[in-house]
């Protein structure tokens, strides 16, 4: 046995024992005849030290290790002498004194400190992962990580759930990004895809009696990345037959997900409980998106009909052209500077905004704007009241056609909320968002898009809507939010062949793909579907929320960069010639690569 005891796990009461202790060095003193190092392993860290006068073999053995060394260590622990105590470890009421020290491997200098928690630069971690990963902060993550999975796993498993494996070389299952192919050896030209979600296969089990399934499950999808996706990410993923109100599925998700915040980061306080629910129209009006964060004010407000006809050229015409024209009161920064304020209109402008026009209310009094000048005073009064606005006040808005408005002002609220520390780590502001129109207008395709996706049942009571005027048609969707990210979202499912015809005709998918792509499906519900329905949770986005980390890649292992690289094993990569004969590819890359 390399160790009796986890370097964490030393307290007073084995003061007096002998130990055998193995792990890496975390930091080394050297004080003369007498060497210090602390040993760390994942379960803590503790002091050891070596006295040239009683053990000079210990002693130049531990003089000679460096950072990150391996060692084992055999010694008597000891009560720190009065006064030398450590509270800030839990081990810092002891030290163990080693009588012999064994060298188990040596360690380059690692490219960053591992005992520091200090800014190194993402891409020598991502290189690096194996030594980024014994880091304090990453460990917790880790282990957080794990907690989230087992406690879904024993809570689901104590509602009679089951844990099915689906498979990962399978067929395209769209949810609105591109596939990830595997080209077939014994099938040439042809290709499985990664599912980017296993929603056929889940709602084909409950066909098949599970009734209550669940996976944590790999999803893969090629779509632009972002702090919080990657092209392969986990998701809890559930279905559940005999369930035809989204009630069940979310009130099932709210306790789960209530009970395991309570249990593993107790520290953190849900803002409201049972969580508050939103149209999708409530939060665009309110949020400016369908994935608020609710821990603060600063809310949109429409000033559209005051800006119809205000004398101002750029709000009016942006009404005039069917936009909107919505502001933010950012209460207390009357006092930004012109700079500050330019500093805001790049932000806004970086995601298609054509300006922020703003009115200053100094904390003394008056207004400050090159905008006000051309307003009525009862309009600026009629703003103002709007925008509950007062002196010390700085009030902002945009002009636009309504996506520019709500994707730039939302985007600016949480950047406010940033500025102004109104966004508090230690508050959890779950919610959910419903009533999603069941299809968005796709202009370029000229189509009609599911919000979801193809097999999302839409409310009942709107289904005469399908044919006749389906932009008012609203899905049983239910997304779940945390802090201004998509955590969760799912619906009732359609689980009759003739609706799910109705709906590929919707969406206009020609009968004869739909047999091609979803033929299983449409063939499966014919042999007795029970009504069904489902969610599936993004954990990585979960536990980046749950453990206050700045993205997504902070809570993997190991996770690809921003350009869906593995930096550590540099994949993807090229193969060999004959891999690509074996698998009847030729390759016909652009000049540029
Ligand atoms: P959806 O596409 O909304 O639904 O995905 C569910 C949840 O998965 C997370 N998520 C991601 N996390 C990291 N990286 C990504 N690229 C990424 N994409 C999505 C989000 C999201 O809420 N089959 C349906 C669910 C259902 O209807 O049951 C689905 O996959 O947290
Ligand atoms: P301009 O008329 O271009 O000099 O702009 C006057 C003010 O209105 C500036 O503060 C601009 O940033 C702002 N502005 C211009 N276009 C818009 C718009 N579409 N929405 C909001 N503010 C705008």
């Amino acid at each position: 046995m390399y160790k009796t005891h986890f370097c964490g796990a030393l307290r007073p009461e084995h003061a007096g024992q002998e130990v055998a202790l193995a792990g890496w060095v975390h930091r080394r003193r050297d004080h003369g005849g007498v060497t210090f190092i602390d040993l760390r392993d994942r379960f803590g860290i503790v002091q050891v030290l070596a006295d040239s006068a009683t053990h000079p073999e210990a002693h130049a053995a531990l003089a000679d290790a460096r950072s990150e060394w391996v060692l084992q260590i055999s010694g008597t622990v000891r009560r720190r002498p009065e006064g030398m105590e450590n509270p800030n470890l839990a081990t810092g009421q002891v030290e163990v004194v080693a009588h012999a020290v064994q060298v188990l491997n040596a360690a380059k200098v690692p490219p960053f400190t591992i005992n520091k928690e200090d800014g190194v630069d993402e891409s020598v971690r991502l290189r690096y992962r194996y030594l980024d990963l014994r880091r304090e902060r990453m460990q917790y993550n880790i282990a957080l990580r794990h907690k989230v999975v087992k406690f879904i796993r024993d809570y689901l498993d104590a509602q009679g759930f089951l844990e099915i494996e689906t498979p990962i070389l399978f067929k395209a299952t769209p949810e609105g990004a591109r596939d990830y192919l595997v080209p077939s050896r014994v099938h040439p030209g042809e290709f499985y895809a990664l599912p980017q979600s296993p929603q056929q296969l889940k709602q084909l089990l409950m066909v098949a009696g599970m009734e209550r399934y669940f996976q944590i499950a790999r999803c893969f999808r090629d779509e632009d990345l972002r702090g919080d996706r990657q092209p392969e990410f986990t998701q809890l993923d559930l279905e559940m037959s005999f369930v035809d109100r989204r009630e069940d599925v979310m009130a099932l998700m709210e306790t789960m997900y209530t009970r395991m915040a309570q249990e593993l980061v107790p520290h953190k306080r849900i803002l409201q409980t049972p969580w508050p629910r939103f149209s999708y129209r409530e939060s665009m009006e309110r949020f400016g998106n369908d994935h608020p964060d609710i821990r603060f004010g600063l809310e949109l407000v429409d000033i559209s009909d005051l800006a119809e006809g205000c004398g101002f050229g750029v709000f009016e015409k942006a009404v005039a052209n069917g936009g909107d024209v919505r502001g933010i009161n950012a209460k207390g920064l009357g006092g930004y500077s012109r700079k500050q304020i330019d500093e805001l209109t790049r932000f806004v402008q970086q995601y298609g905004a054509k300006g922020l026009a703003y009115i200053i209310l100094p904390p003394e009094g008056g207004v400050r704007s090159p905008i006000a000048k051309f307003f009525s005073p009862e309009t600026l009064e009629a703003i103002k009241t709007r925008m509950e606005a007062q002196a010390g006040d700085l009030l902002l808005f945009v002009a636009d056609q309504p996506a520019v408005v709500f994707d730039t002002l939302s985007r600016l609220r949480i950047l406010l909320g940033d500025r102004l520390g109104l966004r508090d780590p230690d508050v959890l502001g779950f919610c959910w968002v419903i009533d999603f129109p069941w299809a968005f207008w796709n202009e370029e395709e000229h189509r009609w898009d599911p919000s979801q996706h193809l097999f999302t049942m839409p409310m009942p009571e709107d289904l005469p809507l399908l044919e006749s005027d389906p932009a008012k048609m609203r899905g049983t969707q239910y997304d779940m939010v945390l802090n201004n990210h998509e955590v969760a979202g799912g619906s009732i499912r359609i689980h009759d062949r003739a609706l799910q015809e109705r709906i590929f005709n919707l969406i206009g998918l020609d009968p004869e793909v739909a047999r091609e792509r979803f033929g299983h499906m449409l063939e499966a519900f014919e042999y007795g579907a029970p009504p069904h329905g489902g969610i599936a949770s993004g954990i990585d986005r979960l536990v980046m929320l749950l453990a206050d980390a700045p993205n997504i890649r902070e809570v993997i292992a190991f996770p690809k960069n921003q350009a869906a690289r593995d930096v550590m094993a540099d994949a993807p990569s090229p193969v060999e010639p004959e891999q690509l004969a074996e698998l009847h590819i030729k390759l016909d890359i652009p000049e540029e690569h």
